[in-house]
């Protein structure tokens, strides 16, 4: 847990942005596996977590800007929860850890939150993304699950997202432990890419880095020799010489900070002559957005010069043809880079996606360009120092793709077809870093890990 300070100042300024009516911020609950007592890895909510720092269950919290109250709802255990759980520091000690002196029994919420509506008070909540929440909003406070849906507060949802978006020397520091040990994972992969070897047994060992630095895997494992597949959680294959192999791994924190790092490594140790082409196409353009990054300037930007990268390199190699920029324009570089250039990173992989990606990636000023692929970037408007984001350019073939795309004779014009047609056996390739923006620039968050070329056959070699 950061120091007390630290949380109260977050509170402190969240009442600056918002000082009318009461905030709630109901704590996770354990969610069952395939019983009620065999649960999932606990996981609390992150912005519980940003304000009350307490990362265990069934707790609520309440700001109360008007009377000058905050107070951390919850239960002591008694005997025979400590017969089973050991002995736990009572609740007034947890939250005067985290700065906060009024507590109560979780058995007085409901009046609480009743007796707020009675007298006309608005009760400020974060959109409830699981249903455990939404029920007990539901319950608490008399409302139907649509309605609690439909009430949740925007205002609450902007002042949260301008404050966890600036990330402090804390979080800085948690991030770039986190990005440190997500490179542990990445180097042990490319030591255990080889022939015969089978997914599951490197991804299933990679999440074990993460479990032993005292946290977790970020999100689930992308680790596959089909990384055509952007999301691809499946680990079925065995890997054979001359597989392309691309690991989408992050960790994360105690604290519940994330790291989200993707390499594509060759099977065997060394890149063919095609697969190092394309490498080298998505190596520019993850290296060129470093260049790129600055305070001020949009993300779209961005991630719009990072597409004519991939389009240029593409041309230069004869799978795209035409004006460069026109292509970009009319997003004929989808067929190759469909997804975004980048997202916030923080205590979310996809930091604070649950409040609405309109409010954390775009603005009055950036507004979503709605064009296949260029939709899909989770962030668009202008960066800020303090902001911390991925950088994370593919190239994929993906033959459904491609076969659709074909049959329409799409964008033929920018696209060589009979070229593309003879790459669809090819997978994909995805490089990512994790950028902190600063006052000038950007600075790669953790140790170095291998990236280039030769950087990475020698990683595979060790
Ligand atoms: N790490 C997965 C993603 O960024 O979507
Ligand atoms: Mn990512």
């Amino acid at each position: 847990m950061f120091p007390a300070e630290v949380y109260k100042k977050r509170r402190q300024k969240l009442k600056e942005l918002l000082p009318e009516g009461v905030i709630l911020f109901p704590g996770n609950r354990e969610v069952p596996y395939n019983y009620p007592a065999n649960t999932y890895r606990f996981r609390q909510d992150s912005s519980f977590s940003y304000f009350f720092g307490l990362n265990e269950p069934d707790l609520a919290g309440i700001i109360d800007p008007e009377n000058e109250r905050e107070i951390l709802f919850g239960n002591d255990v008694n005997l025979e929860d400590i017969i089973w759980m050991g002995p736990q520091p009572l609740l007034k000690e947890k939250a005067a850890a985290v700065g906060i002196n009024e507590t109560l029994n979780l058995s007085a919420f409901q009046d609480f939150i009743q007796k707020t509506l009675q007298a006309k008070r608005k009760i400020h909540y974060l959109p409830p993304y699981r249903s455990e929440i939404l029920l007990f909003l539901h319950n608490i406070m008399g409302i139907s699950p649509g309605e609690v849906v439909a009430g949740a507060s925007t205002d609450l949802v902007k002042a949260v997202v301008s404050l966890r978006s600036i990330k402090d020397a804390y979080e800085i520091a948690e991030i770039e432990k986190m990005v440190n040990v997500a490179r542990e994972m990445h180097i042990t992969v490319m030591r255990l890419a080889k022939p015969g070897r089978k997914e599951a047994e490197i991804a299933g060992i990679i999440e074990g880095i993460a479990l032993a630095s005292g946290g977790a895997s970020a999100y689930p494992v992308i680790l596959s020799k089909h990384g055509e597949i952007l999301h691809n959680h499946s680990h079925a294959n065995i890997l054979k010489a001359g597989d392309l192999l691309v690991t989408d791994a992050g960790a994360e924190s105690e604290l519940l900070y994330a790291s989200d790092i993707t390499r594509t490594v060759p099977v065997g140790g060394k890149f063919s002559a095609r697969q190092k082409e394309i490498y080298e196409i998505v190596l520019a353009a993850e290296n060129n957005t470093i260049d790129r990054i600055k305070p001020g300037k949009p993300h779209l930007e961005v991630h719009l010069a990072a597409a004519r990268d991939i389009a240029h390199g593409l041309k230069e190699i004869g799978l795209m043809k035409g004006d460069v920029d026109e292509a970009v324009r009319a997003g004929a570089h989808a067929l190759f880079f469909p997804h975004g250039l980048g997202h916030m990173l923080g205590m979310d992989v996809h930091d604070m996606e649950g409040l609405g990606e309109e409010f954390v990636g775009y603005d009055e000023e950036t507004k979503r360009i709605q064009q296949f692929g260029t939709a899909y970037l989770r962030l668009g408007k202008k960066l800020r120092p303090g902001f911390v984001l991925t950088d994370e350019p593919g190239i994929y073939f993906i033959p459904a793709l491609i076969d659709s795309w074909y049959s329409e004779r799409k964008f033929e014009q920018f696209i060589n077809y009979p070229r593309v047609l003879e790459y669809k056996d090819f997978g994909g390739i995805r490089i990512e870093d994790n950028l902190l923006v600063t006052e000038t620039g950007c600075r790669v968050l953790g140790n170095p890990i291998p990236k280039t070329v030769i950087e990475i056959e020698e990683a595979c070699r060790s």
